[in-house]
C-alpha cells in the first residue's frame, strides 16, 4: 500500500459535507455516501453512465466499482484524454451514444475524470433531452480543488477556451484524495496552480502556508483541497452567475487561457496545462496589479521567483505577442475595446471589473518574455 492509500485509509475513515452551495460536496471516503445518495434519488435513477477517459478507467473505475454497490450495473462511456477532446464532435458521439441506448430523462451521469470530463460531461448531461442528472467525482487535483465545483459546464471551439456552454448544477460532488495517487507530478503541479490562484485572492496566511510546502509533498497539498473548496464555494455562492464576485476566480485566466491556447496551437503535442498556464497568467496580472493598483513591488517578486522556480515556463517570442494579444481579446469577459484582467491591491484584496488596453498588454507580455 502506497503512502498515500496509508494516509487516506487511516486519517479519513468518512467523508465531510460543505454545503454553502444547492448541492452537496462530500470529501473524504465518500463511498457508502455516494450510494446512500444515489439510492434516495427522486425520481428513481433508470439507468447509470460513467464518463471516463482512458486513465480514469484504468486508475479510477475499479477503485469507484469495487466500493459501490449501486454502480455494479452501471455503463462506461470513454473518451481519450486531453484538452482537445472537449469539443463538439466528442459530444455529438456521446450525445449519439445515450440516444441508441435508449437512455431515458432519469438516467444519471456519473464524471469520472479530470476537468475535461468533468466540463464536458455536465454539458452532455445538461442538453441531453433538455437536461439529465448528473454527478462529479473529480480525479485531478485541479478538478477537485476547481472545475468539479461551480456549475460551469462546457466546451471549447477551436482555440477559443470554454466558449461554448452553460452554467448547470450537478447533483453533488464527491472528493477523495485517494484518487490523486495515481496522478502524474505535471497534473499535480497543474492543480497546485489553483491552489495559488486561491490562496493569492484569498489572504496572506494561505499564501504563507502555501509557499512552506514543496511540490512533491502531495499529503499536504491535500490540507488545501478543503480550504479551496470553501473558498469557491463560498464566493460562489454569492455570485452563482458570475455577474461580479466570481470574476475574482478568474484571477490570472486572462493571460492564462491565451498561453494555453498559445500552447496548444505550437505544440499540440506538449500543452501547457491548465494550471501550469494559470500561474504564468498570475505573473502577468499581479504586474498589471503593481502599475495599477500599487501591489507591493516586494510581495509581487516574490510570487513571481516563486512561479519561475516551481512551474513549468512557456518560451513566447515576440513576434508570438500579436497572437497573444489577439488570443486574448477573444476571451469571452472582455468589453469592445478592452481586455478583462483580475488586479490586486494585496494578496486577498482583489478588484474584478479591471480592464487594460492592448499597449499596456504589450508592455506586460515585454516585461514577461524578458524575464
Ligand atoms: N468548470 C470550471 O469551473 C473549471 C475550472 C478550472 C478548469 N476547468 C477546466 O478543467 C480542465 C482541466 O482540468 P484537468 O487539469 O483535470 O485536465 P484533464 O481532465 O485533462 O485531466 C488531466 C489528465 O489527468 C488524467 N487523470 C485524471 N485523473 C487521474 C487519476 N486519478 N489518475 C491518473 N490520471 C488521471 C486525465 O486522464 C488527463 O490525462 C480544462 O479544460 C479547464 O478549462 C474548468
Amino acid at each position: 500500500m502506497s503512502f498515500f492509500n496509508y494516509f487516506c485509509k487511516n486519517t479519513i475513515d468518512m467523508s465531510k459535507l460543505i454545503s454553502h452551495l444547492s448541492y452537496p460536496i462530500y470529501i473524504g471516503d465518500f463511498f457508502s455516501d455516494l450510494d446512500a445518495f444515489i439510492f434516495q434519488m427522486q425520481p428513481k435513477v433508470s439507468k447509470v453512465y460513467i464518463l471516463v477517459d482512458e486513465n480514469t478507467h484504468l486508475h479510477c473505475i475499479p477503485t469507484l466499482i469495487r466500493n459501490s454497490s449501486v454502480l455494479a450495473n452501471s455503463e462506461i462511456l470513454e473518451i481519450e484524454s486531453g484538452e482537445n477532446q472537449k469539443n463538439l464532435d466528442i459530444c455529438f458521439h456521446l450525445w449519439q451514444t445515450l440516444a441508441e441506448n435508449n437512455a431515458d430523462r432519469n438516467t444519471l451521469l456519473i464524471n469520472l475524470g479530470g476537468g475535461v470530463i468533468s466540463d464536458m460531461g455536465g454539458f452532455i448531461a445538461s442538453t441531453y433531452k433538455r437536461g439529465i442528472r448528473f454527478i462529479n467525482i473529480p480525479t485531478s487535483l485541479l478538478a477537485q480543488v476547481d472545475a468539479a465545483v461551480g456549475g460551469k459546464t462546457g466546451i471549447d471551439l477551436g482555440v477559443l477556451k470554454n466558449h461554448i456552454g452553460c452554467f448547470s448544477n450537478p447533483e453533488a460532488v464527491f472528493v477523495n484524495p485517494i484518487f490523486l495517487d495515481t496522478l502524474s507530478n505535471q497534473e499535480i503541479t497543474s492543480g497546485i496552480g489553483e491552489i495559488l490562484k486561491y490562496s493569492l485572492i484569498d489572504r496572506y496566511e494561505l499564501w504563507d502556508e502555501f509557499k512552506s510546502y514543496h511540490f512533491n509533498e502531495i499529503s499536504k497539498w491535500e490540507n488545501l483541497i478543503e480550504s479551496s473548496l470553501e473558498i469557491k464555494t463560498k464566493i460562489v455562492k454569492l455570485d452563482p452567475s458570475e455577474k461580479g464576485l466570481r470574476k475574482i476566480l478568474n484571477f490570472g485566466h486572462t493571460y492564462g487561457h491565451a498561453f494555453e491556447s498559445l500552447s496548444l496551437q505550437e505544440k499540440p503535442e506538449a500543452p501547457l496545462l491548465h494550471g501550469e498556464a494559470v500561474a504564468l497568467g498570475i505573473i502577468c496580472e499581479l504586474w498589471h496589479s503593481v502599475k495599477k493598483n500599487n501591489f507591493p513591488i516586494h510581495v509581487f517578486n516574490e510570487i513571481k521567483e516563486f512561479i519561475f522556480q516551481n512551474f513549468r515556463t512557456y518560451p513566447i517570442e515576440e513576434k508570438g505577442i500579436d497572437t497573444v494579444i489577439d488570443l486574448m481579446k477573444k476571451d469571452k469577459k472582455n468589453t469592445e475595446q478592452n481586455i478583462s484582467v483580475i488586479l490586486l491591491n494585496n494578496i486577498g484584496d482583489v478588484q474584478f471589473d479591471s480592464f487594460v488596453s492592448e499597449q499596456e498588454v504589450r508592455e506586460c507580455l515585454l516585461y514577461f518574455i524578458s524575464q
